[in-house]
C-alpha cells in the first residue's frame, strides 16, 4: 500500500497517541506528548485530522488564559500543518464529579454542569471547523439495579441531547451529534449499550437529524456483536456519522487494539463495506477514518507512532485487498452462484397485490418446497474462502 496522504482521511484522537500507559494496576510507563508536537507526527505519518476532549487540550478546571493559550497552540499547528479538527467531544468521564454520569446522573446540580461544560465545548468545536461532535457516556450507567432508573435516566438524556440540538440550530452552526454506543467499561452497564439501542433512541429526540452514531469496533465486539453488519444497519438507516476503528479480541476489556490486530476477517468485510458499500455498490460511508485505539503500555514513544502509523498501513492493505476480491472474476461468479446479489431483488414483482400474489399458485400451491433444492447448498464457504485468500494476498 502506498503512504497514507489526507485524502485517505485519517483522524486520530489526542487522547489516543497520548495514552499514558496506565491502567487500573499500574501507573503511567511513557510521559506526556505535547499537542503541537503530536499534531507534528500525525501530520508527518499522512494523517489529515486530530480530535479531542476538552480535557486532552486544557486540563480540567483550568483557567480560562490556560484554556486560550492551548487552544491557540493548536490554532498555529493546525495552520502550520494543515492538519484540521473534524471531530471534537467532552470529557464527562474523568472528573470525580461524573462519578455517576453527566447527562444522567442522579444528581441534579452534576447534570446542569456536565450540560454546561458541553456546551462550551461546542462552541469551541465551532470555532476550529469541527462537523461532528460525538458523545460517548461512558459514566452514563449503572452498576446496580435499585440505583439508577433506566427510564428516567434516558429521559434526561434526551432532555440533555434535544437542548444541544435547540443550541447549534439558533446558532447556525454546522455541526452534527454522533452518540457512541459502549456496553460496559468504566459502568458495569452503560446507557445505550450496542448501535442498535442508540438507533432507537435517536428517534425519539426532537432533531433525529442532527444525530447519528460513532461506532466504535471494540465496542460492539465487547457485546459478541457483528460490528461489519451493525456499521451496515447504520449506513442503511443514513446513520454512520462517524466511525471509531480499533481492534478488539472477543468478549472481555476494552482492550482499544490497532485496527486489524483483532478479528481481522471482520476488519476486511468493514473496509470492504466502507469502501465499496457492498455488492451492487450502495452508500458508502464519506467520513474521517477515525482510530481511537491505545498504543500498549508496553511501547516507548517510538512504538507510539510505530502503531500510529500500523492504524493506517492496515486499512490501506485491507482496501487494496478488498478491491482486489471485488475485481476478481470468480468472486463475481461465487456471489452470483450464492444468489447474494438477488437479494436485492424484491420478493414482490412490480406492481404485484396481494390478491394477485394468493393467485400465484407457483409460489406456493405448486411450488415444491422440498424437492426446490434437492440438496443443493449455497456455496457460501467457497465465497467466504476467496475473500480469506485475498485477505491473506494469496490471490
Ligand atoms: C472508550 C471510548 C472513548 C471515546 C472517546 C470519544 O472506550 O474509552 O471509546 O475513547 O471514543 O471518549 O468520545
Ligand atoms: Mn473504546
Ligand atoms: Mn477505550
Ligand atoms: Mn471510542
Amino acid at each position: 500500500a502506498e503512504k497514507p496522504t489526507r485524502d485517505d482521511k485519517f483522524s486520530f484522537g489526542l487522547w489516543t497517541v497520548n495514552y499514558n500507559g496506565s491502567d487500573p494496576f499500574g501507573g503511567p510507563t511513557r510521559a506526556h506528548l505535547d499537542t503541537v508536537h503530536v499534531v507534528e507526527k500525525l501530520a508527518e505519518l499522512g494523517a489529515y485530522g486530530l480530535t479531542f476532549h476538552d480535557d486532552d487540550l486544557f486540563a480540567f478546571g483550568s483557567t480560562d488564559a490556560e484554556r486560550q493559550t492551548e487552544i491557540d497552540r493548536l490554532k498555529q499547528a493546525m495552520s502550520d500543518t494543515g492538519i484540521e479538527v473534524p471531530m471534537v467531544t467532552t470529557n464527562l468521564f474523568s472528573a470525580p464529579v461524573f462519578k455517576d454520569g453527566g447527562f444522567t446522573s442522579n444528581d441534579r446540580a452534576v447534570r446542569r454542569f456536565a450540560l454546561r461544560k458541553v456546551l462550551r465545548n461546542i462552541d469551541l468545536a465551532a470555532e476550529l471547523g469541527a462537523k461532528t461532535f460525538v458523545m460517548w457516556g461512558g459514566r452514563e450507567g449503572a452498576e446496580y439495579d435499585s440505583a439508577k432508573d433506566i427510564r428516567a435516566a434516558l429521559e434526561r438524556y434526551r432532555e440533555a441531547v434535544n437542548l444541544l440540538g435547540q443550541y447549534v440550530t439558533d446558532k447556525g452552526y454546522d455541526i452534527r451529534f454522533a452518540i457512541e454506543p459502549k456496553p460496559n467499561e468504566p459502568r458495569g452497564d452503560i446507557l445505550l449499550p450496542t448501535l442498535g439501542h442508540a438507533l432507537a433512541f435517536i428517534e425519539t429526540l426532537e432533531r433525529p437529524e442532527l444525530v447519528g452514531i460513532n461506532p466504535e469496533v471494540g465496542h460492539e465486539q465487547m457485546a459478541g456483536l457483528n460490528f461489519a453488519a451493525g456499521v451496515a444497519q447504520a449506513l442503511y438507516a443514513g446513520k454512520l456519522y462517524h466511525i471509531d476503528l480499533n481492534g478488539q479480541r472477543g468478549i472481555k476489556y476494552d482492550q482499544d487494539l490497532v485496527f486489524g490486530h483483532g478479528d481481522l476477517q471482520n476488519a476486511f468485510a468493514l473496509v470492504d463495506l466502507l469502501e465499496n458499500g457492498g455488492p451492487d455498490g450502495g452508500p458508502t460511508y464519506d467520513g474521517p477514518r477515525h482510530f481511537d485505539y491505545k498504543p500498549s503500555r508496553t511501547e516507548d514513544e517510538t512504538g507510539v507512532w510505530d502503531s500510529a502509523a500500523a492504524n493506517m498501513r492496515t486499512y490501506l492493505l485491507l482496501k487494496e485487498r478488498a478491491a482486489a476480491f471485488r475485481a476478481d472474476p470468480e468472486v463475481q461468479e461465487a456471489l452470483q452462484a450464492s444468489k447474494v446479489t438477488e437479494l436485492s431483488t424484491p420478493t414482490l414483482g412490480e406492481g404485484e397485490t396481494y390478491d394477485t400474489f394468493l393467485a400465484d399458485r407457483s409460489a406456493f400451491e405448486d411450488f415444491d418446497a422440498n424437492a426446490y433444492f434437492n440438496g443443493k447448498g449455497f456455496g457460501f464457504v467457497r465465497l467466504q474462502q476467496l475473500a480469506l485468500e485475498h485477505l491473506l494476498g494469496a490471490r
